[in-house]
C-alpha cells in the first residue's frame, strides 16, 4: 500500500501538475498524430518537458503562452498571480512557426529517434524580442553569460505555447533508481516518515566543504537532506555527471545513517543565478523539499568579459529572502565553507576569527591538481571521491590528445608525423592512428576534391575522427594540408573537450617545398595541370595559434619530432609513467 502524502508540503499553486495522459487518451492522440506537424526537440527542451510532465514545474500545464511569458520575464509571474521566475518556451524555427495555426494546430513533440513524448495544443506563436527577455530574465544581453549565449546564438527565434499532454517520458537507461519524480520522492519521503526535507542543488561533485555544509544545514533546521543534482544540462564544461553521481554514492556513508536521500534531476539549468535560485526551490518545492539551501553565488554564470562577476555572491538569498512567503519554501542560506588549518575543521568564512590559517581549493586549481597528478588532501575531499575522479580525469600523460600538422604539400608534414608515430610507440601507453592527408583522402574523403568547401568538410571529418580517439585515450596524429583558419579552429574547438590538442605548423617556406617536389605536384601546378594548388592557385592562411612552428628548411625530420616532443614533455602529455604504463 502507498502511504499518503497529503500530509507533505503542497506543491507550487496547491497541487502536482503531472501532464502523463491515461492510457487509452495515449494510443487515441498516437493515431491521430499522422496528421500533426512533428516537432523534433531539442536536448534543452527534452529537459523542460521531462520536467513538465513529471511535475516539477507544477503549476505549468504546457510551454508558456505570451501572457504568461511576459508576466514572467518582466514580474516573475503568471497570468494567474503565481510566482514563477524562469521562461519555459518552446522555441522553434520561422518557417516552423508559420504553418501553425494558433487555437487549432496541435503539435506531436518528438525526442532524436522520432518517438512522440508529447502533443502541444497550440495557443501563441510569436516571435519574442529575446534581448528583452535575456536583460529581464539574466540583468544581461552579454553571450559571455551562458544562459543568455544559449537564448541569442543557440536558440530558435520564434515560441510557441501551449498545453501539453504528455505521452511518453524521456527514457533513461542510467541510473534509473535514483530518478524519482516528484510523486515518487513524495511517497517515499512519506514511507520513510520525512515531513522535513532540506534540499541541496548541485551541478559540481560534492567535496567535504558540502558534505559539511549540508550536514550543518539538515542539524540547524532539524531536516532531512536530499541530495539533488542537477544531471540535465549544466554550464558547459562541467565535470560530466556519470563521474558525479558516483561521487555523490560514494559521499552519502558519510552522513549519519537513514539521514540522506540521493536523487537526480533532469534540470537544464539556465545559470542564472537570483532567479534560478527561486526556481530551483519551487521544483524543489514540487518534488517533496520544505527548506532549500542557498550559498555562495548560486547558479552563477561565471565572470563576464572584463573579469566582473555577473551578480553578486550572496544576490540570489537576497532575491529569495524578498520572495520567500510567496516560494513557501524556507531558504537555508550558507556562506562559502572554508577549512581552518590550525583547528581542522570547516566554517562558514563569515565565521572565521581575526589571523586564522583558512586553506581551500578552487574548481580550477583541482582541475590542475588532476591534469598533472599531483596531491589532493584528505582535508578538501574524501580520498574515494579522489580516486573517483582520476578515473575519469587521469593526468595529462594518460589522457587522449590529438597532434595535428598544417602545412604545404611537400612540407614534411607526413615525414615528421611518421617519426613522431615510431616514438610513442616506442613509449608504449597509449594507442596512436596517423591520420595522413594522403590516406585520408583514400580512404575516408574519396569524393572530395580541393575546392574550400571540400578542403574544410576534410577536415571536419579528421577533426571528428581525432576526438573520437581523442575523447578515447588514444593519440591521433592528423597531417593534412589544413589551409584554412577558421576550420582548423573549429577542430581545436572538438577536440579541446575532450583531451590534448596541439597545432604544429610545418612552416616550411612554399621556395623550398617547390624545390623538393617530391611528387612532382608543384610542376604539374606550375604547368597548370593541377588547379587550385595549395600556395601556386590556391590561399594557405598561416596559425597565428600553433603551439609549435617548425621550418624543416634547417631541421632533419628526427630533429622536428623532438621539438614536438619537449613541448608535450612540457605541458605533461608525456610524463615519467609512459614507459611503464
Ligand atoms: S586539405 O586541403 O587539407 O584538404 O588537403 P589534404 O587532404 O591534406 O590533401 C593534400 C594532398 O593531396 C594532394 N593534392 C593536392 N594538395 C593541395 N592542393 C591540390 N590542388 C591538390 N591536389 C592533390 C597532395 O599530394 C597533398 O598531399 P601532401 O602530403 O600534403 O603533399
Amino acid at each position: 500500500m502507498t502511504a499518503s502524502t497529503s500530509h507533505l508540503i503542497a506543491p507550487h499553486g496547491g497541487k502536482l501538475v503531472e501532464l502523463v495522459a491515461q492510457p487509452e487518451r495515449i494510443r487515441e492522440l498516437k493515431s491521430l498524430s499522422c496528421q500533426w506537424p512533428s516537432w523534433d526537440l531539442t536536448a534543452r527542451q527534452i529537459c523542460d518537458l521531462e520536467l513538465l510532465m513529471s511535475g516539477g514545474f507544477s503549476p505549468l500545464t504546457g510551454f508558456m503562452n505570451q501572457n504568461d511569458y511576459e508576466g514572467v520575464c518582466h514580474n516573475m509571474r503568471l497570468q494567474s498571480g503565481v510566482l514563477w521566475p524562469m521562461p519555459i518556451t518552446l522555441d522553434v524555427k520561422e518557417e516552423f512557426a508559420k504553418t501553425l495555426q494558433p487555437g487549432s494546430s496541435k503539435i506531436a513533440l518528438r525526442d532524436p529517434e522520432g518517438v512522440m513524448l508529447a502533443v502541444l495544443h497550440v495557443e501563441d506563436v510569436w516571435q519574442p524580442d529575446r534581448e528583452a527577455e535575456a536583460k529581464a530574465v539574466f540583468g544581461t544581453t552579454s553571450t559571455v553569460h551562458p544562459g543568455v549565449d544559449y537564448l541569442l546564438t543557440k536558440a530558435n527565434p520564434w515560441y510557441v505555447g501551449g498545453r501539453i499532454e504528455g505521452t511518453q517520458s524521456p527514457s533513461h537507461y542510467d541510473f534509473r533508481a535514483l530518478r524519482l519524480t516528484p510523486s515518487e520522492l513524495r511517497a517515499e519521503f512519506a514511507r520513510l516518515g520525512w515531513r522535513r526535507v532540506v534540499a541541496f542543488q548541485t551541478r559540481n561533485p560534492m567535496h567535504r566543504a558540502h558534505v559539511e555544509l549540508t550536514f550543518r544545514a539538515a542539524k540547524q533546521v532539524e531536516a532531512n537532506l536530499l541530495i539533488h543534482p542537477s544531471v540535465g544540462m549544466t554550464k558547459p564544461g562541467d565535470v560530466d555527471y556519470f563521474t558525479r553521481v558516483r561521487c555523490y554514492q560514494l559521499l552519502l556513508s558519510k552522513f549519519p545513517q537513514g539521514t540522506v536521500k540521493l536523487s537526480l534531476l533532469p534540470l537544464a539549468m539556465r545559470m542564472g543565478g537570483p532567479r534560478e535560485a527561486i526556481w530551483h526551490a519551487l521544483i524543489r518545492k514540487n518534488h517533496g523539499a520544505t527548506h532549500f539551501i542557498v550559498g555562495r553565488d548560486h547558479a552563477g554564470p561565471g565572470k563576464d568579459k572584463d573579469g566582473k562577476p555577473f551578480y553578486g555572491p550572496y544576490e540570489a538569498q537576497e532575491l529569495f529572502k524578498k520572495n520567500e512567503s510567496d516560494i513557501g519554501v524556507t531558504m537555508v542560506p550558507f556562506n562559502m565553507m572554508v577549512y581552518l588549518e590550525d583547528q581542522g575543521y570547516y566554517v562558514p568564512d563569515n565565521e572565521v576569527t581575526q589571523g586564522a590559517r583558512v586553506l581551500n581549493i578552487s574548481g580550477t586549481e583541482l582541475r590542475q591538481r588532476l591534469n598533472e597528478g599531483r596531491d589532493i588532501p584528505a582535508w578538501f575531499t574524501y580520498p574515494e571521491v579522489v580516486q573517483e575522479l582520476r578515473r575519469s580525469f587521469p593526468p595529462r600523460h594518460k589522457q587522449g590528445l590529438t597532434i595535428f600538422f598544417t602545412g604545404l604539400s611537400g612540407s614534411g608534414k607526413s615525414t615528421i608525423a611518421n617519426v613522431l608515430l615510431t616514438k610513442f610507440l616506442e613509449m608504449g601507453g597509449r594507442p596512436v592512428t596517423i591520420l595522413d592527408g594522403d590516406l585520408v583522402r583514400k580512404h575516408l574523403s574519396s569524393e572530395l576534391g580541393f575546392s574550400k568547401e571540400h578542403r574544410d568538410i576534410n577536415i571536419r571529418r579528421i577533426g571528428y575522427v581525432a576526438s573520437e580517439i581523442t575523447k578515447n585515450g588514444g593519440i591521433a596524429i592528423c597531417a593534412p594540408i589544413a589551409p584554412y583558419d577558421s576550420v582548423r579552429k573549429q577542430v581545436r574547438s572538438m577536440v579541446d573537450p575532450v583531451g590534448g590538442f596541439i597545432l604544429v605548423h610545418v612552416a616550411t617556406p612554399v621556395e623550398t617545398c617547390e624545390q623538393r617536389d617530391r611528387k612532382g605536384l608543384y610542376a604539374k601546378a606550375r604547368a597548370g595541370i593541377i588547379k587550385e594548388f595549395t600556395g601556386i592557385s590556391d590561399p594557405y592562411e598561416a596559425p597565428k595559434d600553433a603551439e609549435v612552428v617548425i621550418n624543416t628548411t634547417d631541421l632533419s625530420p628526427e630533429e622536428a619530432a623532438q621539438e614536438i616532443l619537449l613541448h608535450l614533455e612540457r605541458e605533461g602529455f608525456i610524463g615519467v609513467n609512459d614507459n611503464h604504463a
